[in-house]
C-alpha cells in the first residue's frame, strides 16, 4: 500500500492508500464516523462505515478526539455532493496518539489566549493559509531577485554598530570586545557585497526595540535587503515594483485556496497588478493638508497618513525624495535640492502601510562623512563603510522589504501578529 499526501490524492481514486496526519475534526452517526483528516497538505474527509471496519475496529476509531494524531488506510473517491472534492473510504485506522481535549475549541477564543497557544494556533485553517502564504511570498522574492542577477549575501546579525538610528538597538555585551547590537538590517554589508558580486540580498530576521504598540510592529521580523551597484534612484523604485508585482502574481497563482480560506478580496489582490503611483513626499504633504491635515513639509507620515495618501489607489504608491532631516545618515542627496534625499517608501493599498524603504545611497566619501559627523556617530565604527567609498565607489542603491508587513497585505489579515510563526512584541515572548 502506498504512502500518500492529501495534495496528491486525486491521483490515487481507486486504490487503498494510506496517511499519516491529524484529527481536525470527527462525528459519528449510527453506524458510520465522518473524520476530518488534515495532514499539512491538505484536508479530506474520510467515511469509516461500522461493517467494513468491524465492531471493534470501529469503536476504537470512534475514541479518536480533536487534534489526536492518527495513520488512515482508506480508498479515495469523489465526493458524492462537492465537485472537485474527494473523501476517502475508511479500510483502516490506527490512532497514534490519543489527544488530550483540545484547548483550542470553536468558541471564539481573546487574541491573548490565541497567542499564548500559538504553539497550537498554528494549526487552525487560518494559520495554516497565512503561513503558506508566507512560504509563497518568500520564495516568490527570492525567485524574482535570482532570475534579475541578485545573488544571496548573508549579513550578519550581531554588529558593532546601528543600521537604522541608535533608539531601537537591541544591545548586548560581547565578551571583550564590549558592545554589540542585534541588527536592524543588513543594508551597510550588503553594500560591501555589491563591490564584489554587483547585485546581492539578504534575508533573514532583524530587530528592533520599537515601543510601538501597533498592529505593524513587531520587534522580531524578517527582513530582504537588496542592492545594487550603478542602479539610481528611478531604477530602484522600478526594481521595487517589478518585484512587488511578481509577489502578488505569484500568490495568486498559488495560494487560491489559501485565499479562500481568509475571504481575502482576490480583485484587491489582481488590481494591485498595475503600475505604481509615484509621488513627492512635498506633494504628499500637500495632498494631505489639502484633506484638512494639519502636517507641515518637514514631518515623517503616520499610519493614518499613509492610509490617507493610497485611499482610492488600487495600486501601492511610492513617496520619494525626502527631507534629509527625517531620513537615515546613508541616503544620497537630491542633486536638484540639498534639503531632500533620494529615498523612497512604497506604501501598501488597502490600508496596509508601508512595505518597504529604500533609496539611493551617498557615495562621495566627504559627504558622507560629514553627515555622520552632523549625527554624532562613532566613526571608528564605520570605517569599513567609508572605505567603500575610497575604494571604487560607484553609484547605488537599495531597499528592504519588511516580510511581515506584505504577508500581512497579501492575506488581507488586520494584524502583523499573525504572519509570523513566533510573534514577539514588546508585550509578548511566550511561547
Ligand atoms: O524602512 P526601514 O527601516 O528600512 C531599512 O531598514 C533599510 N536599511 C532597508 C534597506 O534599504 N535595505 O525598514 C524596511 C521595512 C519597512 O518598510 C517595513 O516593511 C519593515 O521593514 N519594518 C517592520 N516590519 C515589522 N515590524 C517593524 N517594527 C518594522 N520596522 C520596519
Ligand atoms: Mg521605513
Amino acid at each position: 500500500m502506498q504512502d500518500i499526501i492529501v495534495k496528491d490524492i486525486a491521483a490515487h481514486l481507486g486504490e487503498e492508500v494510506r496517511l499519516q496526519g491529524w484529527v481536525r475534526n470527527i462525528r459519528s452517526s449510527g453506524k458510520l464516523l465522518f473524520i476530518i483528516f488534515r495532514d499539512g497538505s491538505g484536508e479530506v474527509q474520510a467515511v469509516a462505515f461500522k461493517p467494513d471496519l468491524g465492531e471493534e475496529a470501529f469503536e476504537e476509531a470512534k475514541r479518536l478526539s480533536l487534534e489526536s494524531s492518527v495513520i488512515i488506510c482508506g480508498v479515495p473517491k469523489e465526493h458524492q455532493k462537492l465537485a472537485g472534492q474527494y473523501e476517502l473510504s475508511v479500510t483502516q485506522v490506527q490512532a497514534v496518539q490519543i489527544a488530550e481535549e483540545y484547548p483550542i475549541g470553536k468558541k471564539e477564543h481573546g487574541p491573548d489566549f490565541l497567542l499564548s497557544n500559538r504553539h497550537l494556533w498554528i494549526r487552525s485553517p487560518k494559520q495554516w493559509a497565512i503561513l503558506r502564504i508566507r512560504h509563497t511570498v518568500y520564495f516568490a522574492i527570492c525567485e524574482y531577485l535570482n532570475d534579475n542577477n541578485f545573488f544571496r549575501f548573508d549579513s550578519p546579525i550581531l554588529t558593532p554598530n546601528a543600521c537604522e538610528g541608535t533608539t531601537t538597538l537591541f544591545e548586548l555585551e560581547y565578551f571583550d570586545e564590549g558592545q554589540a547590537y542585534l541588527s536592524q538590517s543588513g543594508q551597510l554589508y550588503l553594500e560591501t557585497g555589491i563591490m564584489s558580486l554587483g547585485r546581492v540580498y539578504d534575508f533573514g530576521p532583524v530587530f528592533r526595540a520599537e515601543r510601538s504598540k501597533t498592529r505593524k510592529h513587531l520587534t522580531e521580523f524578517w527582513m530582504m535587503d537588496a542592492e545594487a551597484a550603478y542602479v539610481e534612484h528611478a531604477e530602484n523604485m522600478a526594481i521595487q515594483e517589478g518585484l512587488i508585482r511578481h509577489v502578488i502574481r505569484s500568490v495568486l497563482a498559488r495560494c487560491d485556496k489559501e485565499l479562500d480560506i481568509l475571504e481575502r478580496d482576490k480583485d484587491a489582490l489582481k488590481a494591485a497588478d498595475t503600475p505604481f503611483k509615484r509621488m513627492t513626499h512635498y506633494e504628499a504633504i500637500e495632498y494631505l493638508r489639502s484633506k484638512g491635515s494639519e502636517i507641515d513639509h518637514g514631518s515623517d507620515l503616520g499610519a493614518a497618513d499613509e492610509v490617507m495618501l493610497t485611499e482610492g489607489s488600487p495600486v501601492p504608491v511610492f513617496i520619494e525624495k525626502w527631507p534629509k532631516a527625517i531620513k537615515a545618515f546613508y541616503m544620497k542627496r537630491d542633486p536638484e535640492n540639498d534639503d531632500l534625499v533620494l529615498g523612497s517608501d512604497l506604501i501598501a493599498p488597502e490600508g496596509f502601510g508601508e512595505i518597504i524603504g529604500g533609496s539611493q545611497r551617498e557615495d562621495d566619501h566627504d559627504l558622507l562623512l560629514g553627515r555622520m559627523q552632523a549625527e554624532n556617530m562613532p566613526i571608528e565604527d564605520y570605517q569599513w563603510y567609508l572605505d567603500l567609498r575610497k575604494y571604487g565607489s560607484v553609484p547605488h542603491s537599495g531597499f528592504g522589504i519588511g516580510l511581515e508587513r506584505l504577508v500581512t497585505w497579501m492575506s488581507g489579515i488586520h494584524h502583523i501578529r499573525e504572519t509570523i510563526p513566533f510573534p514577539r512584541m514588546i508585550y509578548r515572548i511566550y511561547p
